[in-house]
Protein backbone atom coordinates (compact mmCIF):
# COMPACT_ATOMS: atom_id res chain seq x y z
CA UNK A 1 0.00 0.00 0.00
CA UNK A 2 1.15 3.56 -0.73
CA UNK A 3 0.69 6.13 2.37
CA UNK A 4 0.88 9.64 1.42
CA UNK A 5 1.54 11.82 4.38
CA UNK A 6 1.66 15.45 4.71
CA UNK A 7 4.38 16.15 7.34
CA UNK A 8 4.24 19.26 9.57
CA UNK A 9 7.61 19.20 11.17
CA UNK A 10 6.63 22.59 12.70
CA UNK A 11 8.32 24.52 15.62
CA UNK A 12 10.74 23.86 18.44
CA UNK A 13 10.77 19.78 19.03
CA UNK A 14 8.88 19.57 16.17
CA UNK A 15 11.35 19.01 13.27
CA UNK A 16 13.07 16.07 15.59
CA UNK A 17 10.20 14.42 16.99
CA UNK A 18 9.19 14.30 13.13
CA UNK A 19 12.10 12.63 11.98
CA UNK A 20 12.43 9.95 14.48
CA UNK A 21 8.23 9.38 13.41
CA UNK A 22 9.40 9.05 9.99
CA UNK A 23 12.25 6.75 10.53
CA UNK A 24 9.73 4.32 12.31
CA UNK A 25 7.11 4.56 9.52
CA UNK A 26 9.72 3.64 6.96
CA UNK A 27 10.78 0.88 9.07
CA UNK A 28 7.02 -0.66 9.23
CA UNK A 29 7.06 -0.41 5.60
CA UNK A 30 9.66 -1.62 5.01
CA UNK A 31 8.60 -4.89 7.51
CA UNK A 32 5.00 -4.99 5.91
CA UNK A 33 5.14 -4.18 2.50
CA UNK A 34 4.37 -0.54 2.39
CA UNK A 35 5.45 2.25 1.16
CA UNK A 36 5.38 5.78 2.58
CA UNK A 37 5.45 9.10 0.44
CA UNK A 38 6.27 12.32 2.43
CA UNK A 39 5.17 15.59 1.34
CA UNK A 40 6.59 18.28 3.85
CA UNK A 41 4.63 21.98 4.45
CA UNK A 42 5.35 24.32 6.90
CA UNK A 43 3.11 26.07 9.62
CA UNK A 44 3.26 28.30 12.56
CA UNK A 45 6.59 29.99 13.25
CA UNK A 46 7.99 28.11 10.14
CA UNK A 47 5.74 29.31 8.24
CA UNK A 48 5.76 32.69 9.44
CA UNK A 49 9.50 33.16 9.19
CA UNK A 50 9.32 32.09 5.43
CA UNK A 51 6.18 33.28 4.33
CA UNK A 52 4.56 36.20 6.48
CA UNK A 53 1.99 34.03 7.89
CA UNK A 54 1.57 31.24 9.39
CA UNK A 55 -0.34 28.79 7.38
CA UNK A 56 -1.14 29.49 3.61
CA UNK A 57 -3.43 28.38 1.06
CA UNK A 58 -1.17 26.01 -0.39
CA UNK A 59 -0.11 24.44 2.26
CA UNK A 60 -4.14 23.22 3.07
CA UNK A 61 -4.33 21.86 -0.54
CA UNK A 62 -1.08 19.80 -0.15
CA UNK A 63 -2.51 18.82 3.16
CA UNK A 64 -5.80 18.26 1.87
CA UNK A 65 -4.30 15.99 -1.29
CA UNK A 66 -2.60 13.51 1.53
CA UNK A 67 -4.22 10.92 2.82
CA UNK A 68 -3.32 12.13 6.17
CA UNK A 69 -1.05 14.76 8.03
CA UNK A 70 1.34 13.75 10.52
CA UNK A 71 2.78 17.21 12.53
CA UNK A 72 5.33 17.50 15.59
CA UNK A 73 4.43 21.02 17.27
CA UNK A 74 4.36 24.35 16.58
CA UNK A 75 4.48 27.80 18.64
CA UNK A 76 7.24 29.03 20.98
CA UNK A 77 7.86 30.75 23.95
CA UNK A 78 5.39 33.65 24.23
CA UNK A 79 7.11 35.67 26.50
CA UNK A 80 10.21 36.13 24.41
CA UNK A 81 9.56 34.67 20.64
CA UNK A 82 8.32 37.62 18.16
CA UNK A 83 5.92 35.74 17.08
CA UNK A 84 4.31 36.59 20.17
CA UNK A 85 4.34 40.38 18.79
CA UNK A 86 1.74 39.98 16.28
CA UNK A 87 -1.66 40.03 16.07
CA UNK A 88 -3.56 37.00 16.90
CA UNK A 89 -4.94 35.46 13.82
CA UNK A 90 -0.95 36.08 12.22
CA UNK A 91 0.35 34.05 15.04
CA UNK A 92 1.54 30.39 15.08
CA UNK A 93 -1.48 29.16 16.75
CA UNK A 94 -4.06 30.69 14.70
CA UNK A 95 -2.29 28.20 12.16
CA UNK A 96 -3.45 25.32 14.05
CA UNK A 97 -6.77 26.76 14.32
CA UNK A 98 -7.13 27.31 10.42
CA UNK A 99 -6.06 23.64 9.13
CA UNK A 100 -8.42 22.05 12.03
CA UNK A 101 -11.25 24.08 10.24
CA UNK A 102 -10.30 24.14 6.90
CA UNK A 103 -10.07 20.14 6.62
CA UNK A 104 -13.28 19.91 9.29
CA UNK A 105 -11.23 18.05 11.80
CA UNK A 106 -14.09 17.70 14.37
CA UNK A 107 -13.30 15.02 16.64
CA UNK A 108 -9.95 15.08 18.54
CA UNK A 109 -8.81 11.68 20.37
CA UNK A 110 -7.04 12.26 23.43
CA UNK A 111 -5.65 8.92 24.85
CA UNK A 112 -4.53 9.17 28.49
CA UNK A 113 -2.50 5.99 29.75
CA UNK A 114 -0.57 5.27 32.74
CA UNK A 115 1.86 3.36 32.02
CA UNK A 116 3.01 0.92 34.56
CA UNK A 117 6.68 1.36 33.80
CA UNK A 118 5.90 4.68 33.87
CA UNK A 119 3.31 4.54 37.47
CA UNK A 120 6.32 6.61 39.53
CA UNK A 121 5.87 9.48 37.40
CA UNK A 122 2.14 9.87 38.69
CA UNK A 123 1.85 12.78 40.60
CA UNK A 124 -1.42 11.11 42.18
CA UNK A 125 -0.83 8.90 45.59
CA UNK A 126 -0.43 5.34 45.37
CA UNK A 127 -3.70 4.60 46.51
CA UNK A 128 -5.39 6.29 43.80
CA UNK A 129 -2.52 5.28 40.98
CA UNK A 130 -2.53 1.40 41.59
CA UNK A 131 -5.53 1.09 39.94
CA UNK A 132 -4.26 2.73 37.02
CA UNK A 133 -6.08 4.41 34.27
CA UNK A 134 -7.39 4.21 30.64
CA UNK A 135 -9.50 6.85 29.05
CA UNK A 136 -9.89 8.71 26.18
CA UNK A 137 -10.87 12.45 25.69
CA UNK A 138 -13.53 12.71 22.83
CA UNK A 139 -12.97 16.73 22.38
CA UNK A 140 -15.35 18.22 20.00
CA UNK A 141 -12.78 20.86 18.06
CA UNK A 142 -14.08 22.77 15.47
CA UNK A 143 -16.95 24.81 17.04
CA UNK A 144 -17.87 26.57 20.60
CA UNK A 145 -15.86 29.33 21.90
CA UNK A 146 -12.91 28.79 19.37
CA UNK A 147 -14.72 29.51 16.30
CA UNK A 148 -17.47 31.40 17.84
CA UNK A 149 -18.51 35.35 17.00
CA UNK A 150 -15.65 37.39 18.94
CA UNK A 151 -15.27 41.40 19.36
CA UNK A 152 -13.47 44.04 21.37
CA UNK A 153 -15.27 46.78 21.58
CA UNK A 154 -15.19 50.48 23.50
CA UNK A 155 -18.65 50.54 25.27
CA UNK A 156 -19.55 53.73 28.35
CA UNK A 157 -15.54 54.75 27.93
CA UNK A 158 -14.05 51.30 28.68
CA UNK A 159 -13.00 47.96 26.35
CA UNK A 160 -15.55 45.33 26.53
CA UNK A 161 -14.88 41.76 24.66
CA UNK A 162 -17.34 39.03 23.74
CA UNK A 163 -16.66 35.52 22.57
CA UNK A 164 -20.02 33.39 21.53
CA UNK A 165 -20.15 29.99 22.66
CA UNK A 166 -22.31 28.33 19.94
CA UNK A 167 -23.43 24.49 19.45
CA UNK A 168 -25.88 23.39 16.90
CA UNK A 169 -27.53 19.90 16.98
CA UNK A 170 -26.06 18.61 14.24
CA UNK A 171 -22.72 19.05 15.53
CA UNK A 172 -22.95 17.79 18.23
CA UNK A 173 -24.37 14.99 16.83
CA UNK A 174 -21.55 14.33 14.85
CA UNK A 175 -19.06 14.18 17.79
CA UNK A 176 -21.24 12.41 20.01
CA UNK A 177 -21.41 9.47 17.83
CA UNK A 178 -17.57 9.59 17.12
CA UNK A 179 -17.48 9.10 20.92
CA UNK A 180 -20.40 6.41 21.31
CA UNK A 181 -18.44 4.19 18.53
CA UNK A 182 -15.03 4.40 20.11
CA UNK A 183 -16.69 3.45 23.25
CA UNK A 184 -17.99 0.34 21.75
CA UNK A 185 -14.30 -1.13 20.66
CA UNK A 186 -13.17 0.05 24.95
CA UNK A 187 -14.66 -0.16 28.08
CA UNK A 188 -18.91 1.05 26.65
CA UNK A 189 -18.91 3.64 29.09
CA UNK A 190 -18.96 7.41 27.70
CA UNK A 191 -19.22 10.40 30.64
CA UNK A 192 -20.68 13.06 28.68
CA UNK A 193 -19.24 16.04 30.01
CA UNK A 194 -20.85 19.68 30.18
CA UNK A 195 -22.26 22.88 32.48
CA UNK A 196 -25.84 22.08 32.03
CA UNK A 197 -26.43 24.24 35.23
CA UNK A 198 -25.43 27.04 33.50
CA UNK A 199 -25.29 27.05 30.12
CA UNK A 200 -27.77 26.71 27.23
CA UNK A 201 -25.52 25.22 25.34
CA UNK A 202 -24.52 22.09 27.28
CA UNK A 203 -28.56 21.58 27.86
CA UNK A 204 -28.38 21.07 24.42
CA UNK A 205 -25.29 19.19 24.51
CA UNK A 206 -26.97 17.02 27.43
CA UNK A 207 -30.46 16.44 25.49
CA UNK A 208 -28.37 15.46 21.89
CA UNK A 209 -25.72 12.99 23.48
CA UNK A 210 -29.39 11.68 25.61
CA UNK A 211 -30.58 10.97 21.67
CA UNK A 212 -27.78 9.45 20.41
CA UNK A 213 -27.27 7.04 23.19
CA UNK A 214 -30.43 5.54 22.19
CA UNK A 215 -28.79 4.44 19.25
CA UNK A 216 -26.02 2.56 21.73
CA UNK A 217 -28.05 0.66 24.17
CA UNK A 218 -24.64 -1.41 24.78
CA UNK A 219 -22.55 1.45 25.95
CA UNK A 220 -23.63 3.35 29.37
CA UNK A 221 -23.97 7.26 29.43
CA UNK A 222 -23.53 9.12 32.60
CA UNK A 223 -23.22 13.08 32.43
CA UNK A 224 -21.04 15.13 34.56
CA UNK A 225 -20.31 18.54 35.40
CA UNK A 226 -16.99 20.07 33.72
CA UNK A 227 -15.71 20.69 37.30
CA UNK A 228 -16.73 17.81 38.87
CA UNK A 229 -14.93 16.07 36.19
CA UNK A 230 -11.96 18.24 37.05
CA UNK A 231 -12.02 16.65 40.29
CA UNK A 232 -12.65 13.69 39.66
CA UNK A 233 -9.82 13.09 37.10
CA UNK A 234 -7.58 13.65 40.17
CA UNK A 235 -10.15 11.66 42.84
CA UNK A 236 -10.57 8.57 40.82
CA UNK A 237 -9.27 8.74 37.29
CA UNK A 238 -9.92 4.40 36.25
CA UNK A 239 -13.71 5.63 36.23
CA UNK A 240 -13.33 7.10 32.89
CA UNK A 241 -13.47 5.66 29.54
CA UNK A 242 -14.56 7.62 26.92
CA UNK A 243 -15.25 11.53 27.92
CA UNK A 244 -17.29 13.14 25.83
CA UNK A 245 -16.93 17.20 25.65
CA UNK A 246 -16.96 20.36 23.69
CA UNK A 247 -14.32 21.97 22.89
CA UNK A 248 -12.97 24.28 25.52
CA UNK A 249 -13.62 21.87 28.26
CA UNK A 250 -11.86 19.38 26.10
CA UNK A 251 -8.91 21.85 25.91
CA UNK A 252 -8.71 21.77 30.07
CA UNK A 253 -9.75 17.84 31.12
CA UNK A 254 -7.05 16.74 28.48
CA UNK A 255 -4.34 18.99 29.72
CA UNK A 256 -4.99 17.94 33.24
CA UNK A 257 -5.72 14.08 32.35
CA UNK A 258 -2.32 14.01 30.57
CA UNK A 259 -0.35 15.65 33.58
CA UNK A 260 -2.26 12.75 35.88
CA UNK A 261 -0.14 10.34 33.74
CA UNK A 262 3.09 12.24 34.49
CA UNK A 263 4.29 11.59 30.96
CA UNK A 264 3.32 14.14 28.80
CA UNK A 265 5.55 13.20 26.46
CA UNK A 266 4.15 9.85 25.52
CA UNK A 267 1.20 10.67 24.78
CA UNK A 268 -0.91 10.85 21.40
CA UNK A 269 -4.05 12.56 19.48
CA UNK A 270 -5.96 12.18 16.51
CA UNK A 271 -7.89 14.76 14.88
CA UNK A 272 -10.51 13.39 12.53
CA UNK A 273 -13.32 14.61 10.24
CA UNK A 274 -16.06 12.62 8.63
CA UNK A 275 -14.23 10.74 6.28
CA UNK A 276 -10.89 8.26 7.11
CA UNK A 277 -8.86 11.85 6.86
CA UNK A 278 -6.92 12.45 10.73
CA UNK A 279 -3.95 14.86 11.33
CA UNK A 280 -2.03 13.66 14.22
CA UNK A 281 0.03 15.01 16.39
CA UNK A 282 1.69 14.46 20.23
CA UNK A 283 -0.58 16.21 22.84
CA UNK A 284 2.34 18.11 23.96
CA UNK A 285 3.73 21.13 23.12
CA UNK A 286 6.68 22.78 20.90
CA UNK A 287 8.89 23.26 24.07
CA UNK A 288 11.55 25.92 22.46
CA UNK A 289 13.48 25.32 25.62
CA UNK A 290 15.33 22.28 24.90
CA UNK A 291 14.75 22.24 20.95
CA UNK A 292 17.58 21.13 19.00
CA UNK A 293 19.47 19.15 21.76
CA UNK A 294 18.33 15.89 20.61
CA UNK A 295 17.14 15.18 24.02
CA UNK A 296 13.47 15.23 23.43
CA UNK A 297 10.87 12.23 24.09
CA UNK A 298 9.75 11.10 20.52
CA UNK A 299 7.68 8.90 21.48
CA UNK A 300 3.81 10.89 22.03
CA UNK A 301 4.68 11.66 18.17
CA UNK A 302 5.16 8.17 17.28
CA UNK A 303 2.28 6.85 19.16
CA UNK A 304 0.27 9.11 16.86
CA UNK A 305 2.13 8.04 14.20
CA UNK A 306 0.67 4.37 14.84
CA UNK A 307 -3.16 6.35 15.61
CA UNK A 308 -2.70 7.68 12.03
CA UNK A 309 -1.93 3.52 10.70
CA UNK A 310 -5.14 2.39 12.73
CA UNK A 311 -7.71 5.23 12.12
CA UNK A 312 -6.50 6.77 8.65
CA UNK A 313 -5.14 3.15 6.99
CA UNK A 314 -7.34 0.73 8.61
CA UNK A 315 -3.41 -1.03 9.28
CA UNK A 316 -4.01 -2.22 12.69
CA UNK A 317 -1.49 -4.74 12.78
CA UNK A 318 0.94 -2.00 11.60
CA UNK A 319 -0.14 -0.32 14.54
CA UNK A 320 -0.04 -2.92 17.04
CA UNK A 321 3.74 -3.57 15.89
CA UNK A 322 4.86 0.41 16.76
CA UNK A 323 2.60 0.09 20.24
CA UNK A 324 4.21 -3.06 21.53
CA UNK A 325 7.60 -1.51 20.25
CA UNK A 326 7.08 1.19 22.87
CA UNK A 327 5.87 -1.30 25.57
CA UNK A 328 9.66 -3.63 24.87
CA UNK A 329 11.12 -0.16 24.93
CA UNK A 330 9.96 0.78 28.21
CA UNK A 331 10.26 -2.71 29.53
CA UNK A 332 13.67 -2.90 28.38
CA UNK A 333 14.73 0.54 31.14
CA UNK A 334 15.26 2.87 28.07
CA UNK A 335 13.85 6.31 28.69
CA UNK A 336 13.99 9.97 27.64
CA UNK A 337 15.52 12.61 30.10
CA UNK A 338 11.36 13.70 30.45
CA UNK A 339 10.58 10.13 31.83
CA UNK A 340 14.24 9.02 33.17
CA UNK A 341 14.48 7.58 36.91
CA UNK A 342 17.24 6.24 38.42
CA UNK A 343 18.70 2.97 37.38
CA UNK A 344 17.10 3.30 33.84
CA UNK A 345 18.92 3.79 30.71
CA UNK A 346 19.05 7.82 29.67
CA UNK A 347 19.13 8.00 25.65
CA UNK A 348 18.53 10.51 23.18
CA UNK A 349 15.90 11.08 20.99
CA UNK A 350 17.17 9.73 18.25
CA UNK A 351 18.65 6.60 20.03
CA UNK A 352 15.12 6.29 21.13
CA UNK A 353 13.93 6.24 17.28
CA UNK A 354 16.22 3.95 16.62
CA UNK A 355 15.20 1.45 19.47
CA UNK A 356 12.05 1.96 18.49
CA UNK A 357 13.36 0.51 15.27
CA UNK A 358 15.00 -2.39 16.58
CA UNK A 359 11.64 -3.56 17.90
CA UNK A 360 9.31 -3.24 15.15
C1 LIG B 1 -4.38 22.24 22.08
C2 LIG B 1 -3.76 23.61 22.20
C3 LIG B 1 -4.47 24.53 21.22
C4 LIG B 1 -5.93 24.58 21.63
C5 LIG B 1 -3.86 25.94 21.16
C6 LIG B 1 -2.39 25.88 20.80
C7 LIG B 1 -4.60 26.83 20.21
O1 LIG B 1 -3.83 24.07 23.51
O2 LIG B 1 -4.31 21.64 20.98
O3 LIG B 1 -4.92 21.78 23.08
O4 LIG B 1 -6.29 25.34 22.51
O5 LIG B 1 -6.71 23.83 21.04
MG1 LIG C 1 -4.62 22.68 24.88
Amino acid sequence: MVLNITCIPGDGIGPEIVAQAKKVLDKVGEKYGHEMKYTDILMGGASIDACGEPLTDEAIETAKAADAVLMGSIGGNTSTSPWYKLPPEKRPEAGLLKIRKALNLFANLRPAYLYQELAAACPLKEEISKAGFDMLIMRELTGGLYFGERKTIEENGELKAVDTLTYSESEIRRIAIKGFEIARKRRKKVTSVDKANVLDSSRLWRKVVNEVALDYPDVTVEHMLVDNCAMQLVKDPAQFDVILTENMFGDILSDEASMVTGSIGMLSSASLNDSKFGLYEPSHGSAPDIAGQNIANPIATILSAAMMLRYSFDLDKEADAIEGAVRQVLKDGYRTIDIYSEGMNKVSCSEMGDLLCDRI
